[in-house]
């Protein structure tokens, strides 16, 4: 499906163009996926986590990874930080490059993160919540929304704090990933909470975490309230779950085909090997999985991995 053919929905302010939307995943949610993700009818694309320390520095590495292709939106720039100046700062700059709306990042656990009073860390703190998100919206034009877990642990469930700050600080929009910092990725996302939240906020909640079927994204949307939900690694080598499409394996093969070339646009011949924790993922559900895994991701060029692809198909 293409962009186009889509029609554009409205959550509260903002234009999307579905309900299921692509969640941001490091490492994964680059531009080729993103475009991938938004052929098949993803309402919104996200980028990974961007440091706002490195926009406002124009650090090169970090500036490499605000770049985005026209195809991808409606798209939004995700930041972290957890200076409201500093924040400011770069959702300013990062308007200039003229993404569909700017998000903060307030769910990411790891240490390297957390450890320096962002991502999810910032959940312990309402006021600072207020503080850089009443900055941002005062700064930008663009609809600025925050991805939050619902608390930094199951002893501290503050979501209510939460969304109350991003409420007077102004968001147009809240993503609500249903663990806790401590929770990681483990356990399971709590879509009780998910639903207590986007009965009482006046923001639109997106809800978001083990959605990995169309099916189940319709199902969590009529469950919640929720006006739309984000799908991060139910989408890895399934952007049919944006469609509830069920591809057959030429289909499948051509689409891998289709992501590789779109890698190898982006990065070069690198992208042979950053496409090999996709590859994975599209096949996993093929007769002899392991086997022809092994044969993928041992492959160093297109025509190898399309002739291993072939040779399924026959
Ligand atoms: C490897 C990995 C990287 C992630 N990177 C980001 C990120 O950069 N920004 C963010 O807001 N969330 C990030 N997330 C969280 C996802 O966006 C999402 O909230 C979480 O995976 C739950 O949704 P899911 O079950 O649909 O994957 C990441 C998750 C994983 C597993």
């Amino acid at each position: 499906m293409c962009p186009g053919t889509l029609a554009m929905i409205k959550i509260g302010k903002i234009t999307v163009a579905g309900p299921l939307m692509l969640a941001p995943i490091a490492g994964f949610t680059d531009p080729p996926f993103r475009r991938i993700a938004r052929r098949h009818g993803a309402g919104l694309v996200m980028t990974e986590l961007i440091s706002a320390e490195g926009i406002v520095r124009a650090n090169r590495k970090t500036m490499d990874m605000l770049a985005f292709h026209d195809e991808e939106r409606p798209l939004a720039i995700q930041i972290f930080g957890n200076s409201p100046a500093v924040i400011s700062e770069a959702a300013a700059a990062v308007e200039e490059l003229r993404p569909d709306m700017i998000n903060i990042n307030m769910g990411c656990p790891v240490r390297r993160v957390c450890g320096s009073g962002s991502g999810a860390a910032l959940l312990l703190d309402p006021k600072n919540i207020f503080d850089i998100t009443a900055g941002m919206v005062k700064r930008v034009r663009i609809p600025v929304s925050a991805k939050i877990r619902i608390g930094w642990d199951h002893r501290s469930l503050n979501y209510i704090d939460t969304v109350k700050a991003l409420q007077d600080g102004g968001v147009s929009l809240i993503i609500v990933h249903g663990r806790t910092r401590d929770q990681q990725y483990g356990g399971r996302a709590d879509w009780d909470v998910i639903r207590k939240i986007a009965e009482f906020s006046s923001v639109p909640i997106v809800g978001n975490g083990d959605i990995r079927t169309h099916a189940g994204a319709l199902e969590r949307m009529g469950f919640s309230g929720c006006p739309a939900v984000m799908i991060g690694r139910g989408a890895v080598g399934n952007p049919w779950i944006f469609s509830g499409r069920k591809p057959s394996v030429q289909e499948i093969i051509d689409e891998i085909k289709k992501h590789l070339d779109l890698m190898i646009a982006y990065y070069g011949l690198r992208g042979i090997v950053l496409m090999r924790k996709h590859l994975v993922r599209y096949i996993h559900e093929f007769r002899g999985a392991r086997e022809i895994r092994k044969r993928l991701v041992g492959s160093n060029s297109r025509e190898e991995i399309c002739e291993i692809l072939d040779s399924i198909a026959r």
